[in-house]
């Protein structure tokens, strides 16, 4: 397969127009039989419910091309599962989920010269996405959906690469208690869109979001997880019925455990202990693992001892492991890896 002539290690995390795409459409009660689409644009009436009421959601993953030349997909059935989940919450028809990892396949492979070569430290980045498309004023979901997944070739996502990026602590909420924040919801995303243009205005790369109801409880940033190492090792996260599932923060949970030999949990952080632990990291599809040097609060700085020039040890062997495992460097554990 001959690639395309990209600068690939100079991607950034931004939309290139690939070759195809896959739309499937909802009407009448079924979904069409979907097809691959040259067509990147999409046109709607003006009253779409998507438009008034934003009836959205989305996931990410990607492919990636292995040390031996394969293309691979990493847990496409984590993906389908959750935006199965985020559907029904929003009222919409789930796409089904054996459909979904169909489609994902379909699209890699229509656009297998779009996937950017082993050691590039690119990836191609899939978006599949769901909404409502039909008029609708009065406030109730639509009655006809659209299901597509287009393909771009990214970068890392922060500017910078590996180097750990200093956050805020934001002044914003993220998710209510009984509100979306579990779910992948378009509307998640707009209500960040004030906070981070703010926090990049005061020069930080991202918000780090508290439990709305409190305030005292780590939860995650507008696009990650988080996860920290203790002074003792042990890899930590904050649980949470209002921030996303990460499927890359589950992965990495069972890489400490099952491939590093490490304690990990799944617990309720607070913010007060940030200041004792060695390490700290987002985590995420686009973020894969992005260490974090500093956090801001208000004018107090939280430094890490891992430092604001490389990745913490631990933080750098989880990075090794699940991007090994990745690129197929390394065995997978049963599932993870699709081959297209
Ligand atoms: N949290 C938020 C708010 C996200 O947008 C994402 C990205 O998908 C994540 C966490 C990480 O999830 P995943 O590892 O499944 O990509
Ligand atoms: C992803 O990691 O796939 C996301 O959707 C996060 C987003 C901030 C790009």
């Amino acid at each position: 397969m001959e690639k395309k002539d990209l600068d690939w290690s100079g991607l950034g995390f931004g939309y290139v127009k690939t070759d195809k795409r896959y739309v499937s459409n909802f009407k009448n009660g079924a979904w069409d039989e979907g097809v691959l689409t040259d067509d990147a644009d999409i046109v709607m009436n003006e009253c779409a419910c998507v438009l008034q009421y934003a009836q959205t959601c989305f996931e990410g993953l990607k492919a990636y091309t292995t040390e031996d030349g394969r293309t691979v997909c990493f847990r496409p059935d984590l993906n389908a599962a959750r935006m199965y989940d985020t559907a029904l919450r929003l009222e919409m028809p789930p796409f089904p989920k054996d459909r979904f990892i169909d489609a994902v396949k379909q699209v890699v492979k229509a656009n297998e010269a779009w996937v950017p070569p082993y050691g590039s430290g690119a990836t191609l980045y899939l978006r599949p996405y769901l909404f409502g498309i039909n008029p609708v004023i009065g406030v109730k979901p639509a009655d006809e959906y659209q299901f597509r997944i287009f393909a771009t070739p990214v970068g890392p996502y922060f500017k910078g690469g590996a180097k750990p990026l200093t956050l805020c602590v934001s002044d914003f909420d993220r998710a209510a208690p009984h509100g979306t924040g579990h779910i992948k919801a378009g509307l998640n995303y707009a209500m960040s869109l004030h906070p981070i243009v703010e926090a990049h205005k005061a020069g930080f790369a991202e918000n780090m979001y508290l439990d709305a109801a409190t305030r005292t409880k780590v939860e995650e940033t507008g696009g990650a997880n988080f996860i920290f190492v203790t002074k003792d090792n042990k890899v930590v996260t904050p649980k949470s019925n209002s921030i996303l599932p990460s499927i890359t923060r589950r992965s990495l949970m069972y890489v400490a455990k099952e491939y590093l030999g490490l304690e990990a949990e799944e617990r309720e952080v607070s913010f007060e202990e940030v200041k004792d632990f060695a390490e700290c990291g987002l985590c995420g599809t686009a973020a894969v693992i992005s260490p974090v040097g500093k956090i801001v609060d208000h004018g107090t700085e939280i430094c890490f001892p891992s430092g604001m020039e490389e990745m913490g040890p631990t933080t750098k062997k989880l990075y090794d492991t699940l991007t090994g495992i990745q690129m197929g460097r390394l065995d997978p554990p049963e599932g993870w890896i699709v081959e297209i």
